[in-house]
C-alpha cells in the first residue's frame, strides 16, 4: 500500500482516516476525494484532493490513473436511515459507486477496501454473539446494499484476483466529523448534547442493544486489515469487528459518571427503531482476531472519558 485513493473523504470515517493514512504513508500518497466541491470543505485536508462523484466511472478512473494509485478505499455511501428514505438513490449510489470503484481496482490492479456493516444482518440472523458466517437476510435497503457489496467484493477477488478486503463496522463513535443518516448516530449525538445541554432525547428506545466502536479502533482496523498477510485471510468480505454492545441507558450511565446531572429521555423514531430492531444485539469479532490479529481497545468507560474531553475542547474551549 503506497498510493491510496479514498472516496467519501469528508464523511465521518474519511475525515479522520485521511489524516491517519497521511501520517503513516506520507501526505502526497493519500488522495482524498469527495462529491463536495466547495473549497471550505477541504480546509481540514492538507494534501492532494479532488472532487469526485463516485457514480461517474470515468472520472474515478481518471483520478486513479492521474495519481497512479495502487490502493482504493471506497467509503462514499448513504447510511441506513437515509437509504430507507431514498431507497432508489441508495441503490444507485451505494451499488453504482461500489462497482465503479471495483472496476478501477480491477483495471489498475489495486488493493481494495470498503466497509460493510452490522446492517448486513437482518431479523432472522442470530441476535447475540452473531457469528462471522450466518444468515444474512436484511430487511433494509442499506442492508441489501451491504450484503450485495460483500458478495460483489468476493466475486472480484475470486473472478479477477482483486485483493478485496472489508469489515462489518458497528456504529462508529467520533468527535471530528458527525455521521449523517445512520441508525446508530444517537450514540454520537448523546455526547454532543451532554456537553451542550446536559440532556439528550433518544430516538432509539430503552433496551435496544447495538454494537458500537470508537473511531481510533475503526482506523486501526482498516490499516491492520490492509497490511495483513493476504494468505491468512479466509473471510475477506467482510469481518465482524466490534467492542461495545450497548443500549441508550448504558451511554447515559457512562456519561453520568462524569456529569451526574445528565438526563436521558426518549422520543422514538419508528423508522430508525425498526432498523435497530432488525440488527444484532452483539456480534462475534473472533475471526478478525484469529486471521489478522485485530482487537479493539476502547470499552465504553474509556471511550466516554475521551469523547467528553475532546468534545469539551471542541465545543466549549473557553469553559475549561
Ligand atoms: N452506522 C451505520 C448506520 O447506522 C451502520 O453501519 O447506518
Amino acid at each position: 500500500m503506497k498510493k491510496i485513493l479514498v472516496t467519501g473523504a469528508l464523511g465521518q470515517i474519511g475525515s479522520e482516516l485521511i489524516a491517519k493514512l497521511r501520517g503513516v504513508y506520507g501526505t502526497d500518497n493519500v488522495i482524498a476525494t469527495d462529491i463536495k466541491r466547495e473549497k471550505q470543505y477541504w480546509v481540514t485536508q492538507s494534501g492532494p484532493h479532488e472532487s469526485l462523484d463516485v457514480t461517474n466511472a470515468q472520472a474515478m478512473f481518471d483520478i486513479a490513473k492521474k495519481y497512479e494509485v495502487d490502493t482504493i478505499m471506497h467509503l462514499a455511501a448513504l447510511l441506513s436511515a437515509t437509504a430507507e428514505e431514498k431507497p432508489l438513490l441508495a441503490w444507485n449510489l451505494n451499488m453504482g459507486g461500489l462497482i465503479n470503484a471495483l472496476e478501477v481496482a480491477r483495471e489498475l490492479q489495486c488493493q481494495f477496501f470498503t466497509p460493510s456493516s452490522i446492517g448486513a444482518f437482518g431479523p432472522t440472523t442470530p441476535k447475540d454473539n452473531t457469528p462471522q458466517v450466518t444468515i444474512q437476510r436484511p430487511t433494509t435497503m442499506y442492508g441489501v446494499n451491504k450484503v450485495s457489496g460483500e458478495l460483489l467484493c468476493d466475486y472480484y477477488y475470486l473472478k479477477f484476483g482483486v485483493d478485496t478486503r472489508g469489515v462489518r463496522f458497528p456504529g462508529l463513535i467520533s468527535y471530528v466529523a458527525p455521521p449523517g443518516g445512520g441508525t446508530t448516530d444517537y450514540a454520537v449525538e448523546i455526547y454532543y448534547e451532554a456537553i451542550q445541554t446536559g440532556r439528550y432525547t433518544s430516538y432509539i428506545s430503552q433496551g435496544t442493544y447495538m454494537d458500537m466502536m470508537y473511531m481510533p479502533d475503526a482506523l486501526d482496523a482498516i490499516i491492520k486489515l490492509m497490511e495483513a498477510d493476504s494468505g491468512k485471510l479466509v473471510h475477506r468480505n467482510a469481518y465482524n469487528v466490534t467492542k461495545i454492545s450497548a443500549q441508550p441507558e448504558d451511554f447515559a450511565a457512562a456519561i453520568k459518571t462524569h456529569m451526574p446531572n445528565f438526563k436521558l429521555d426518549y422520543n422514538i423514531d419508528p423508522v430508525r427503531q425498526a432498523i435497530a430492531d432488525s440488527w444484532p444485539n452483539s456480534i462475534d469479532p473472533s475471526a478478525a482476531k484469529e486471521e489478522w490479529g485485530f482487537a479493539a481497545a476502547y470499552d465504553l468507560p474509556k471511550l466516554t472519558a475521551d469523547m467528553l474531553e475532546k468534545l469539551q475542547k471542541k465545543l466549549r474551549p473557553n469553559a475549561i
